[in-house]
């Protein structure tokens, strides 16, 4: 959420500044700015995406400013607007600073900073940090910046300039993150790594209440106390070209079609032939330990949410292991009962997510065992959790989440096999699921080539400004993923049912207008499907239907149906759930919806 990037070197930043918030623009879009250091600072801003803000920096000419910062913003407080955009600048005009997270004392500090004379233009929370800067600066930037930080409440990721050290960059982080890139005659500095690939391998995760002064020959780390400290150099193992487009034409049909590969690389090394089990190392729990494990709680937000009910299903059917999953941000106002023995699982792509980590903040203090499933290596999440199973999906661009949603549920599958296993699961059903674990790649590429299927039914129905989504068993959070998808990417009203709790009252809504997407695999619960389906005909609502192979269960209800290959239950969640990223792709497409980057939307949710 919010997008930071800064640059320090011997060339000019202007162009590495715009590129950085290119990649970083999937964390928010709707303004970005720069700002140029010098003996005056130079800054410029512009509502909208990046390439607003690039044409604007292109109207002041070549800069050779070959220090600077840039944001791209996801409002919190205040419209999107140019006053509202970062950098924000002290009334004096020698601080700029952009800023990522929520300054919960602002409105205090703000009276206070008024009261001595600083005068403020933006509705914003973050314009109090130059000022506040400003206000302690007696010459020493570092000093000032330490000391203003100390009075900060809330959480901030930020990047800050002074007119007065033209090559200097101060980094600071609080609950968002700050990542530090130590290049060959520059250093650079954002709020994720995907804008440092292509400049350094060396980085540097900064702990919370850590500084980095950046200059572009040095690096130097130290707490807001001002005391120095010293943090690990890690190395970036994405591949730079991984987080380019390629030649799709959108990052979302790109990560779509990347699944049988993530998910390769997701069970890779992961299955033991020998046990008929998975290996999940990243999890540093004995067989003992495992053994011990008597309940399972699962958190997580967004689509993150929709994995972690699959999953319940894997974890109850598989390892008889009673599980509960809970929106994230409830976890811990709930109270949840939580004992030694319980595994919590928060799930999270981005590995940032406020709620989620303060789900795991409350399980770490009530002693469970807590155990992440991210993506992002060296996120927030994955640090505190200490444990967990990384889903090497690769970089996931698109806001709209996929191929990361089908690694967390082949983590949770292959969880389920290892705990199953380590339970009542015998060798032969063990070798079963391992070996079905084992041809997911195939059978999600053969689903892929539904796509000219899928791309005529979807232009068919984007008309539609309403759409129901049917499941049952694991195919129920499997119908909410999909619905999902459709709201975020072409913003119609597109809601997932249990197919037996549509008749409950959402059946009031269905009409000749309103058309049903239903999931009639062939699994256990069919033909009670199949009756579902008769009621939403006799409502007048049209139906797609999702089945399996060739089965003609549906033919006599529509002639729009969209074949996934046969699987048991456990997988079809991840062969459907491919089907309706498709279609939700190609229905926003039909109506010219801005795909990779959805109004009002933004990929790390870092506020709670
Ligand atoms: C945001 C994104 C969703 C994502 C959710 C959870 O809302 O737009 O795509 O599912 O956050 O993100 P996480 O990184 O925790 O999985």
């Amino acid at each position: 959420m919010c997008g930071i990037v800064g640059f320090t070197g011997n060339r000019p930043a202007a162009q590495i500044l715009i590129d950085g918030l290119k990649r970083l623009e999937y964390r928010g879009y709707d303004s970005a700015g720069i700002t140029l250091a010098g003996k005056e600072l130079i800054t410029v801003k512009a509502v909208g995406k990046v390439r607003n803000l690039e044409a604007a920096v292109n109207e002041h000419g070549t800069l050779p400013n070959t220090t600077g910062i840039a944001h791209t913003r996801w409002a919190t407080h205040g419209a999107p607007s140019v006053k509202n955009a970062h950098p924000h600048m002290d009334s004096s005009g020698r601080f700029a600073v952009v800023h990522n997270g929520i300054i919960e004392n602002y409105a205090e500090l703000k009276q206070k900073l008024e009261q001595q004379g600083h005068k403020f233009v933006s509705d914003t929370d973050s314009e109090v940090i130059p000022n506040l800067i400003a206000e302690f600066y007696q010459g020493d930037f570092v000093q000032a910046v330490a000391s203003a930080l100390r009075r900060i409440s809330g959480t901030y990721g930020i990047a800050v300039l002074c007119s007065d050290y033209p090559d200097t960059i101060i980094a600071a982080r609080h609950g968002s993150p700050i990542v530090v890139g130590l290049g060959d005659d520059c250093n650079i500095v954002a709020s994720d790594v995907t804008p440092l690939a292509a400049y350094t391998r060396k980085v540097i995760y900064l702990d919370d209440g850590d500084l980095a002064i950046l200059s572009p020959k040095n690096v130097e780390l130290r707490t807001i106390e001002n005391l120095p400290v010293e943090r690990e150099v890690s190395s970036i193992d994405w591949d730079v070209s991984a987080s380019g487009k390629g030649s799709y034409e959108h990052f979302m049909l790109k990560e779509i079609f990347e699944q049988p590969d993530s998910i390769a690389n997701t069970i890779r090394g992961r299955l033991d032939h020998h046990l008929k089990s998975a290996i999940l190392s990243g999890l540093g729990l004995s067989p003992h330990e495992l053994a011990k494990i008597s309940r399972i709680v699962i958190a997580g937000c967004g689509t993150s949410l929709h994995a972690g009910m699959v999953g319940e299903y894997f974890f109850e059917d598989i390892a008889s292991i009673p599980t509960e999953v809970e929106q994230a941000a409830e976890f811990r106002y709930r109270n949840p009962i939580i004992d030694p023995d319980t595994l919590v699982l928060p799930i999270s792509q981005s590995g940032e997510t406020a709620d989620t980590l303060a789900a795991v903040r409350e399980a770490m203090n009530k002693g469970a065992i807590v155990a992440a499933l991210c993506n992002v290596v060296g996120s927030t999440i994955a640090r505190e959790a200490g444990r967990g199973i990384y889903l090497h999906a690769g970089p996931e661009i698109s806001v709209a989440s996929t191929k990361a949603f089908t690694c967390q549920v082949t983590v949770l599958l292959m969880l389920a096999l290892m705990l199953g296993r380590n339970r009542r699961l015998n060798r032969d059903d063990g070798e079963r699921l391992m070996l079905e674990i084992e041809k997911l790649p195939e059978l999600i590429r053969e689903t892929l080539k539904q796509a000219p299927v899928i791309e005529k039914i979807a232009e068919k129905y984007a008309y539609a400004e309403d759409f129901f989504y049917i499941g049952r068993g694991c195919l129920y959070p499997t119908a909410l993923e999909g619905a999902l998808k459709l709201k975020e990417i072409s913003y119609i009203h597109a809601e997932g049912y249990h197919a037996a709790e549509l008749k409950h009252g959402p059946i009031a809504l269905l009409d000749e207008k309103v058309p049903v997407l239903a999931l009639a695999n062939a699994i256990p619960g069919q033909e009670k499907m199949i009756g579902n389906i008769q009621e939403c005909l006799a409502r007048k609502s049209s139906v797609i239907a999702v089945v399996t192979g060739d089965d003609t269960a549906a033919d006599q209800f529509t002639g729009d149906i969209i074949r996934v290959p046969p699987s048991s239950r456990f997988i079809a969640p991840l062969t459907t759930v491919v089907a309706l990223q498709l279609f939700a792709y190609y229905f926003a497409r039909a109506r010219g919806c801005e795909i990779d980057h959805p109004r009002n939307l933004a990929k790390s949710v870092t506020v709670e």
